[in-house]
C-alpha cells in the first residue's frame, strides 16, 4: 500500500506500491517501492522468501501506513481526570484535582480496575511508544507495568495464508503488546499534601530501586530478543518543588552509577512554579541549573513543558543533549503559556510532543499535533503579524508545517526517548511500530494512490504524473488525518511487528 514516512524536520516521503518486509522479531528487513499487486509473489521469490511462512497484509483503498506515534510525556493515573479543573493554574490544579485523583492509586485494586482501559486508550489512539508517569505508589506502579506487560502475549502466526484473504484474517489475530518507555513511579517527598507524599527520601529511593529492578526483570534484553516487552524504567523526580535536596542527591548517585537509566521531570511550566523553585533553590542560577546540579541533565533526560526557559537554560539543555517534550494542549488548558518551539528547533534542541494527560484533555497525539500547530501560529501572529517571509529552514516565529508536526510526533519523539531499539520511522533495521490509517470516512477525495486513475494506472505505475498526483493525494490525506482524524481512523496498531490495537482489532 501507500507509506507516509517522516524523513527530516521539514520533509516526509510518500510512497505508493510499498512492500515492507517485517521479520519474526518484528523488525523491518527491507522496503521496496512501486510494487504492483500482480508482481508481489514474484518479488517475494526474488527476495528468497520461497516456501517461507509469509503473511501479506494488503492495504485497502483509503488506507495508508505510517510510523506509530511517540508520546514523550503523559500521566497514566490522571486519565480519569481529563476534562476537569481547567479554570485552575498548575499549582492549584495539582492540589485540588491531580493529587486527590492520584492518591486513589494507593488502593491496588483501584489500579487493577482502571489501568487496563487507560493503556488501551493510548493504544487505540495510535501511540506505540509512551512515556508514562505513574503515581508515588510502588505496588500500583507494578500493576501498571504488569498491565503493559500482560498485553504482550505472543502472536501465533498462521502457517499459510493467501494474501488476498488476509484482510478478514487481520481482524482475528490475537496479540497484545505495548511499547512503553516507562510506567514510572514519581519521586515526591515534600510540598505535597499529607495524604499523598512519600514518608522519607530514603523510602523514595528504596521504592525506586525496587521498581527499577522489577521493570528490568520483565524486560531482559534488546529488542530483537523475542518476548521482550520493551519496557524501560525512568527515574522520575516529579519536579524540583516536590523533591527535597536529600532526595535529589540520592537520585544523583543512582543515575550516576547507571547511565542507561532514563530520567524525566517537569521544567519551567508555570511562572509561579518557576518563582517558587527559585525560592527553594536560591543557590542555583536557574531552574535547569537545579536539575543540572543534581546530575539529572543528560542525553536520555526528558524535560516536559520548558515554556519559560532563559537563554542560558536553552544553551545548557542543548549542551547536555537533553530532550524537551512539548505539551501544547496542557499548556493552553492550564494557562501555563506557549513554548517557543520554533526557537528551540533553531537552536538544535531535540523536541518531541507530549499529551500530558490530564493537563492535556486528550490521550491522542493527533490533538497534541493540532495544538502544536495552533501554538506555533499564535507565536507567529504575535511576533510576525504581517507574515513577512521567514528564512528558509528556520522555525522561529513560523507556523509549524505539516512535515514538522509529523516529525515531532514520531521521529522527534524517538530522538528524545533514546531507546535501545530503533523507532520513529519505518526503515530497514527499525522496529515495525506502525499504524494503518483509514481516512476514507473523512476524506472527500474519491481518488486513491493505489487506484489513482485507471487511465494513468494503465500507462505505468512509475510515471512521474502518477507520482506527483499520488504525492498530492497522500499529503491531503495526511493533513485530513492530523486535523480531522481520531481513533476511528486508526485501523491497525502494530508494535514490534504485532497487531495490538486499532478498529480492526476491536
Ligand atoms: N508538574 C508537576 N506535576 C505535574 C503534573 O502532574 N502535570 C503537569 N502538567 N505539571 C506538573
Ligand atoms: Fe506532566
Amino acid at each position: 500500500g501507500s507509506l507516509i514516512n517522516p524523513t527530516t524536520l521539514t520533509s516526509y516521503e510518500t510512497i505508493t506500491g510499498c512492500l515492507i518486509a517485517v521479520n519474526a522479531h518484528g523488525n523491518i528487513d527491507w522496503i521496496i517501492h512501486d510494487v504492483k499487486d500482480s508482481s508481489i509473489q514474484e518479488t517475494l521469490l526474488q527476495k528468497g522468501l520461497f516456501d517461507v511462512d509469509v503473511t501479506i497484509v494488503p492495504l485497502q483503498e483509503g488506507q495508508f501506513i505510517m510510523p506509530g506515534f511517540v508520546d514523550t510525556h503523559t500521566h497514566a493515573p490522571q486519565v480519569p481526570n481529563t476534562g476537569t479543573g481547567y479554570q485552575s493554574e498548575l499549582l492549584d490544579w495539582l492540589e485540588n484535582f491531580t493529587f486527590p485523583m492520584e492518591a486513589n492509586f494507593q488502593d491496588v485494586d483501584f489500579a487493577k480496575k482502571v489501568y487496563p482501559s487507560i493503556i488501551k486508550k493510548f493504544i487505540a489512539s495510535g501511540t506505540t511508544t509512551c512515556c508514562y508517569y505513574g503515581t508515588l505508589h510502588l505496588e500500583s506502579n507494578k500493576v501498571l507495568t504488569d498491565i503493559v506487560h500482560s498485553l504482550a502475549q505472543t502472536l501465533s502466526r498462521p502457517t499459510s495464508v493467501d494474501w488476498r484473504t488476509l484482510t478478514p484474517y487481520l481482524n482475528k489475530l490475537q496479540a497484545h503488546r505495548m511499547d512503553a518507555l516507562s510506567p514510572q513511579k514519581c519521586n515526591m517527598d515534600r510540598n505535597c499534601p499529607s495524604y499523598y507524599i512519600e514518608p522519607s527520601s530514603s523510602r523514595s529511593i528504596s521504592d525506586t530501586q525496587a521498581f527499577i529492578s522489577y521493570v528490568r526483570s520483565l524486560s531482559p534484553g534488546p529488542s530483537n530478543n523475542p518476548g521482550n516487552p520493551l519496557i524501560y524504567p525512568v527515574v522520575t523526580p516529579r519536579f524540583a518543588i516536590s523533591c527535597t535536596n536529600e532526595l535529589l542527591s540520592s537520585l544523583k548517585t543512582l543515575v550516576h552509577l547507571d547511565t542507561r537509566l532514563h530520567i524525566q521531570t517537569h521544567i519551567s511550566e508555570n511562572m509561579k512554579e518557576v518563582e517558587y523553585t527559585k525560592e527553594l533553590y536560591p543557590d542555583c542560577e536557574h531552574y535547569a541549573g537545579v536539575y543540572d546540579s543534581y546530575g539529572l541533565l543528560r542525553n536520555n533526560t526528558i524535560l516536559a513543558h520548558a515554556i519559560w526557559l532563559q537563554e542560558k537554560e536553552i544553551d545548557l539543555v542543548k549542551e547536555r543533549e537533553v530532550g524537551l517534550s512539548h505539551c501544547p494542549t496542557s499548556n493552553f488548558n492550564l494557562r501555563s503559556g506557549i513554548a517557543p518551539i520554533g526557537k528551540y528547533l533553531d537552536r538544535g534542541v531535540k523536541i518531541g510532543l507530549g499529551t500530558d494527560v490530564s493537563g492535556g484533555f486528550s490521550a491522542s497525539m493527533l490533538v497534541a499535533m493540532r495544538n502544536a500547530s495552533i501554538a506555533s501560529t499564535v507565536v507567529a501572529l504575535q511576533n510576525n503579524p504581517t507574515n513577512a517571509p521567514i528564512e528558509e529552514g528556520k522555525f522561529t516565529n513560523r507556523q509549524l508545517p505539516l512535515a514538522t508536526l509529523l516529525y515531532l510526533a514520531t521521529k522527534g519523539g524517538a530522538e528524545v526517548c533514546v531507546l535501545d531499539h530503533q523507532i520513529g520511522s519505518l526503515e530497514p533495521g527499525k522496529s515495525f511500530d506502525a499504524l494503518i490509517v483509514d481516512v476514507s470516512s473523512i476524506s472527500s477525495t474519491s481518488k486513491w494512490p493505489g487506484d489513482v486513475d485507471p487511465a494513468l494506472r494503465k500507462i505505468s505505475t512509475t510515471t512521474s504524473s502518477l507520482r506527483s498526483s499520488s504525492r498530492a493525494i497522500l499529503e491531503g490525506l495526511l493533513e485530513k488525518f492530523v486535523f480531522c482524524g481520531d481513533d476511528r481512523n486508526v485501523f491497525a496498531v502494530f508494535v514490534q511487528g504485532k497487531l495490538i490495537g486499532g478498529t480492526s482489532y476491536a
